[in-house]
């Protein structure tokens, strides 16, 4: 079906539980120290909606408290809506990209809808730390064939699924959720690039079992293959959208270690000053992360109408992701 309109964000939110975990309290853990942490990943704090940090199971109401990754998503999905004008029966899809969900079944994104009085089509979708780009694209291609609204969010509850005995990665994990609309607007299409990709054979690198003890994770491997990855993927993105690196105004990368995101923008030619970065804060919240720089850069006055923006996911599968997108909410509300 050919599309006849374009897409754009005309809102954006993000939502963090309100528990700190703090590099000291990890040092509580295992032996580690604040300046280990911060010297090899950026981190100073991450938030936890559960975890050893937390006393009480989180309550089982998605609408209330912060607890369940339905309950992040719906908070930064409200927030998201609001901005765009909207309410939940307005959306004609729920894109939830998680790879922490609440049950097995259903998927998580069926109570979220619930929670955000969305009846439109809703599903999740798993691709690790590169998930949020891949619902990106998704959300793109439901617009050219006919959807007027999606809602796209990436949350996650982390802490429950890390290894907190491991000291080689529990300290990268965080909670969060980040959330866009993507509308249906009259002109082009905001998504000028994007690549996706999977290599299920490097599966050992980074896996969590049903039955296991977490996250296990052989970082130096995943911290090589995800610069290269990471790389390799936005060119392809550059070069679909024919521009290159100097047009891009800002980069957006998955926030998994301060050193993978510098490596990648180095590689590629963009400045420091020119990335997206909030993992000093929240540690790796897998798909959260990406929407979470997202809207903070756009908070803090750092995108403008008509500025390219670089996104640029991996992670566990290995999977990865990326986009050129042509920021302007392309509605005047
Ligand atoms: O979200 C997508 C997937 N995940 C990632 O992108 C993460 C990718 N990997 C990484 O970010 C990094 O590999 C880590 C941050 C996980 C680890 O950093 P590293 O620079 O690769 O450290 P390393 O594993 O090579 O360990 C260096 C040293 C070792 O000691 P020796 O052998 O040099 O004496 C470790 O035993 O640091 C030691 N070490 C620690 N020291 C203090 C390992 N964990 C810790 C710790 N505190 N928590």
């Amino acid at each position: 079906m050919p599309s006849e309109h374009g897409c754009a964000i005309t809102g954006w939110a993000s939502a963090l539980p309100d528990r700190v975990v703090t590099n000291q309290d990890i040092m509580t853990l295992f032996d580690t120290t604040d300046e280990w942490i911060v010297e090899r990943t950026g981190i100073r704090q991450r938030r936890a909606a559960d975890g050893p940090f937390v006393a009480d199971k989180p309550p089982v109401n998605p609408e209330g408290g912060m607890g369940t990754t339905a309950q992040l998503a719906a908070q930064a999905g409200h927030g998201a809506l609001e901005k765009a004008g909207l309410t939940g029966a307005d959306i004609d899809l729920l894109v939830l990209c998680t790879t922490s969900p609440d049950q097995l079944v259903p998927a998580t994104s069926s109570p979220l809808a619930n929670a955000l009085g969305v009846r439109g089509g809703g599903m999740d979708i798993n691709a690790a730390c590169a998930g949020f780009t891949y619902g990106l694209v998704t959300a793109s291609g439901f617009i050219a064939t006919g959807a007027q609204r999606v809602l796209l969010i990436g949350a996650e509850t982390l802490t429950r699924i890390t290894n907190w005995a491991d000291r080689s990665n529990a300290f990268l994990f965080g909670d969060g959720a980040g959330a866009v609309v993507v509308e249906a607007v009259p002109g082009e299409s905001s998504l000028l690039g994007w690549d996706v990709g999977v290599d299920g054979s490097l599966q050992p690198l980074f896996y969590a079992d049903h039955a296991g003890t977490g996250m296990t994770m052989r970082g130096q491997e995943v911290f090589r293959k995800a610069v290269r990855m990471t790389v390799e993927s936005a060119t392809k993105s550059l070069e679909m959208a024919k521009v290159s690196t100097s047009d891009i105004a800002m980069f957006v990368p998955h926030q998994a270690n301060v050193r993978i995101m510098d490596a990648v923008a180095e590689r590629l030619g963009i400045p420091k000053e020119r990335i997206a970065s909030v993992i000093e804060t929240t540690g790796n919240t897998s798909s959260a992360s990406i929407p979470i720089a997202l809207a903070d850069a756009v908070e803090h006055g750092r995108v403008s109408d008509g500025d390219l923006i670089l996104f640029a996911g991996f992670g566990a599968g290995m999977t990865w992701a990326s986009a050129v997108w042509r920021w302007g909410t392309g509605l005047s509300r």
